[in-house]
């Protein structure tokens, strides 16, 4: 039986598979039916930065004018009185006493404010480790994508000078320079990166005239993009790469292990198949590593990666333009 073993975040985890950040992870009995149907270790639902603002409205306001600055605020050990947090960090002790695969929790977060050191209480509730879920929106017409980026180091440093546990980040692919970002981020102390989040778009409906919302969940061909950056980037970082987006199958798994994802997140798939879903990829894996005679992740890991493909090209423009050039109808 082939060994489905292997490290993320220098987490030891017994298959590749996680479940995603989402409301699926958000219960300690969907936790453990989802370690049952064999996940490697699962990402919980989000907390927002704003909730975290919200919560602590009240200590914020307390502080005088001299006081209202981050650096005082890093060092307040702010008291938790509302439940949202109380019952996410007690989601946090009860998942690492019921299950026996690592705890990520997830921060989705938009500036480097006060909130980091909610970061520290999550550790101190026994995760593994934390996810960042980060995006900023690229709508801010005066500001510059330089600080635009800048903002997201700034909260990688923030956040890692607080907390010992392993931090990753998950980001979009909406960046002007996306490959020197994906490199600068996994050089800036941060054990994984998480190629990409996904993001609600909203439609149009043409016969009310009206916006309306499209779909939550992502398809099937969706992963192309992640399998993309994955492959040429992953020889290229000083970090873990997971995938996420798009993991519908379990041969869109092996790909992205292929172009060398250490980790493939399932987050749509498991709201579409159940937690079943875990198990045939697991499954699945294992045979196919069976016929293919591998023994271990690590002997297929990134052997169609950019740097290891016989034409490097393959993964760049030049074959987008090959494709289109030669493509004739009926095909
Ligand atoms: C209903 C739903 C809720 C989600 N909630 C979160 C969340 O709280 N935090 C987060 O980082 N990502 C969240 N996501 C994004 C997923 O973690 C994942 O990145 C995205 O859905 C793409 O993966 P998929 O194609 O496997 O769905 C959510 C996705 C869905 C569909």
């Amino acid at each position: 039986m082939p060994d489905l073993g292997i490290k993320y975040l220098g987490l030891d985890l017994k298959s590749p598979v996680i479940a995603g950040s989402s409301s699926l992870t958000n219960t300690i009995e969907h936790l453990k039916a989802i370690e049952k149907a064999g996940a490697g270790a699962v990402v919980l639902k989000s907390v927002f930065e704003e909730e975290i603002y919200l919560e602590y409205a009240h200590e914020f306001e307390k502080l005088g004018p001299m006081d209202n600055n981050l650096e005082f605020l890093d060092y307040y050990d702010l008291e938790i009185r509302k439940e949202n947090l109380k019952h996410y960090l007690q989601l946090i002790t009860d998942a690492k006493a019921q299950l026996s695969i690592p705890v990520i929790a997830s921060i989705n977060c938009v500036t480097s404010q006060e909130w980091g050191f909610f970061a520290q209480k999550i550790e101190t509730a026994g995760a593994d480790a934390i996810e960042l879920n980060m995006f900023l929106s690229p709508t801010n017409l005066s500001q510059t994508s330089q600080d635009n980026e800048s903002t997201y180091f700034d909260i990688i440093t923030r956040v890692s000078q607080k907390v010992s546990i392993p931090v990753s980040v998950k980001i979009s692919p909406y960046f002007s320079n996306l490959g020197g970002m994906i490199r600068d981020i996994s050089f800036s102390g941060i054990k994984g990166i998480v190629l990409f989040n996904r993001f609600y778009s909203p439609d149009i409906d043409i016969a009310k005239e009206t916006i309306h919302g499209s779909n939550v969940l992502s398809h099937e061909y969706d992963y192309l993009l992640p399998l993309r950056w994955v492959a040429m980037m992953s020889n290229r970082v000083n970090c873990d790469l997971a995938s996420s987006t798009g993991v519908h199958t379990w041969e869109t798994a092996v790909k992205m292990i292929l172009a060398g994802s250490q980790a493939v997140q399932v987050v749509s798939a498991l709201y579409d198949k159940g937690f079943g879903f875990i198990e045939e990829i697991n499954r699945e894996i294992a045979q196919w590593m069976t016929i293919h005679n591998y023994e271990k992740i690590d002997n297929f890991r990134g052997k169609l990666s950019q740097e290891n493909s016989v034409n490097p090209s393959e993964f760049e423009r030049v074959q987008f333009m090959k494709n289109f050039g030669e493509f004739k109808t009926g095909q």
